[in-house]
C-alpha cells in the first residue's frame, strides 16, 4: 500500500481509512482489516532517531545566543541533529565536535567548529548512545568516537541523550563495551579485560581520530557502572572506556512510538 507522504507528521493513529495525510515510510500492520477506521502505524527507527534530535533542539532554542556553543556528539542520531542545529548559524558562536565525522557534517552546513581549547563554558552537549539506563548511565563507542565524546561533554554543564526508546536497557552490557586502547597496549589490556569477565575483540580495520584502536568487550554483566569505569580506566594503556555512568547523561530524550519520552538523571545517581 503507498501512503501518501507528510513530513513532520509524527503521529501513529490515524481515523479513518483513507486518511490523506502519513509519513511515506510508515508501516500499515498486516493485519489492519482493508475497512478498519482505526490504523496503526509503526514510526521506523530513522523516524525516531528524527524524532528525538528533533527535540534536542527545542534545548538548543533555549540557550541559543551570539556567544554560545554547543557540544556535538557523533553517530547517526547525531547527524540527524546537526542537520537541525544547520538553522541556528550566525545564531550562536558555534561548535565543539566530537569527531572528524561530525565536524566535517557540521562545517557542511556552515556552522563554526571550535577548538575545545578555545571554549571554557559549553550549556549543553547533545550525543546518541548505544545503551542507555534509568539512572542515565550509558555505553557508547560504537562509533568510535568515546574519547572525545567523553572529553567535550565533560566541559558541558548538560549532557542531552537523544536515542529511539530500543537503546533503553535494564542492565549495560548486552551491547559489547568499546574500550579505546593505544596500539602497543592491545594485549596487554585484553588480558586485563578478560580477567575482568569480559571477552574482548579487536575492531578490525578500524582507527579511531587519536590513532589508536577499539576493543569491543563481549559478555560484561555491568551491575556497577561507575566503579567498572574506574577500573578500566586505570588500565595501563587504556586511553577511555565507553561506559559513561561517572558522568552520566542529564537529560534523556527517547523517542518512541508514542512520542518522545523525557528522562532526568535521578538526584542520587
Ligand atoms: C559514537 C557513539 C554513538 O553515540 C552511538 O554509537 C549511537 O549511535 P547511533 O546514534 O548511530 O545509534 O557513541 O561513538
Amino acid at each position: 500500500m503507498r501512503l501518501p507522504a507528510c513530513p513532520g507528521l509524527a503521529g501513529i493513529r490515524i481515523a479513518g481509512a483513507g486518511a490523506a495525510c502519513m509519513p511515506a515510510s510508515a508501516k500499515v500492520s498486516a493485519k489492519t482489516p482493508r475497512n478498519s477506521l482505526v490504523t496503526t502505524i509503526m514510526l521506523s527507527q530513522q523516524q525516531l532517531k528524527q524524532q528525538a534530535a528533533d527535540a534536542a533542539l527545542a534545548f538548543v532554542a533555549e540557550v541559543a545566543a551570539p556567544d554560545v556553543v554547543i557540544g556535538v556528539g557523533t553517530g547517526s542520531t547525531a547527524d540527524l541533529f546537526i542537520d537541525g542545529l544547520a538553522a541556528y548559524k550566525g545564531r550562536i558562536r558555534g561548535t565543539v565536535a566530537s569527531s572528524e565525522r561530525s565536524a566535517a557534517r557540521l562545517a557542511g552546513h556552515g556552522l563554526a567548529v571550535l577548538d575545545l581549547n578555545d571554549v571554557d563554558y559549553m550549556p549543553i552537549y547533545v550525543d546518541g548512545a548505544d545503551e542507555i539506563d534509568d539512572h542515565l548511565h550509558m555505553i557508547k563507542g560504537g562509533g568510535g568516537a568515546l574519547t572525545r565524546e567523553k572529553i567535550v561533554a565533560s566541559v558541558a554543564e548538560r549532557f542531552i541523550c537523544i536515542a529511539d526508546e530500543s537503546k533503553l536497557v535494564a542492565q549495560l552490557g548486552a551491547f559489547p563495551l568499546p574500550v579505546e586502547v593505544i596500539p602497543m597496549a592491545r594485549e596487554a589490556v585484553a588480558r586485563t579485560l578478560r580477567l575482568l569477565g569480559g571477552q574482548p575483540r579487536l575492531r578490525e580495520g578500524f582507527v579511531t581520530d587519536n590513532g589508536n584502536v577499539i576493543l569491543d568487550v563481549h559478555g560484561l554483566r555491568i551491575a556497577e557502572a561507575q566503579g567498572l569505569e574506574k577500573v578500566i580506566n586505570d588500565v595501563p594503556g587504556v586511553v577511555t572506556c565507553g561506559l559513561f555512568a561517572l558522568r552520566g547523561a542529564d537529560v534523556a530524550l527517547l523517542a518512541t512510538q508514542s512520542g518522545v519520552r523525557r528522562l532526568e538523571k535521578p538526584h542520587h545517581a
